[in-house]
């Protein structure tokens, strides 16, 4: 057998013990655009697709409750991000991910604030 077999192998299993491991304690959360999406742990953030990813590379350094205190613009989040990225340390995203951060975020911590949160 080759390395790559072996490779696909275990990969195989690590994704197998990561379904088993958070079985139970996941939701599939749906928006108004049809889509959808398995959250497991987003803490006070509003449950809709984007909320797991942006709770995972958010919550790294700090609550979710300073994000979910602001009420910014695409345009505003985007420049949070530049800002996290040049000042704060953070590691750059992928643009995928960017992309599925900041749609997450202008649509439900936009400046009307529809999920503002006080600590
Ligand atoms: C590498 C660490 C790190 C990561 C990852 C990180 N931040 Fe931050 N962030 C900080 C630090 C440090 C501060 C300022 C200190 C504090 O308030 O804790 C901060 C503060 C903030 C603030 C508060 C700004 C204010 O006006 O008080 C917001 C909003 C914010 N981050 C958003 C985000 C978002 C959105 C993400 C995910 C895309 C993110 N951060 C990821 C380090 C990080």
């Amino acid at each position: 057998m080759n390395k790559t077999y072996n490779g696909l192998c275990l990969a195989g299993v690590l994704a197998a013990s990561f379904v088993i491991g958070t079985a139970g304690a996941q939701t599939t959360v749906t928006d108004d655009q049809g889509r959808s999406e398995v959250i497991y742990e987003i803490g006070t953030f509003h449950p809709a697709p984007g909320a797991q990813i942006t709770y995972d590379l958010c919550t790294i350094c700090h609550s979710e409750l300073i994000i979910a205190q602001q009420g910014q613009t695409r345009e505003g989040w985007d420049d949070i991000l530049v800002w996290m990225v040049e000042e704060m340390g953070m590691a750059e995203l992928l643009e995928e991910e960017r992309e599925q951060v900041l749609d997450y975020l202008a649509t439900y911590y936009n400046p009307d604030r529809p999920y503002y949160q006080q600590d």
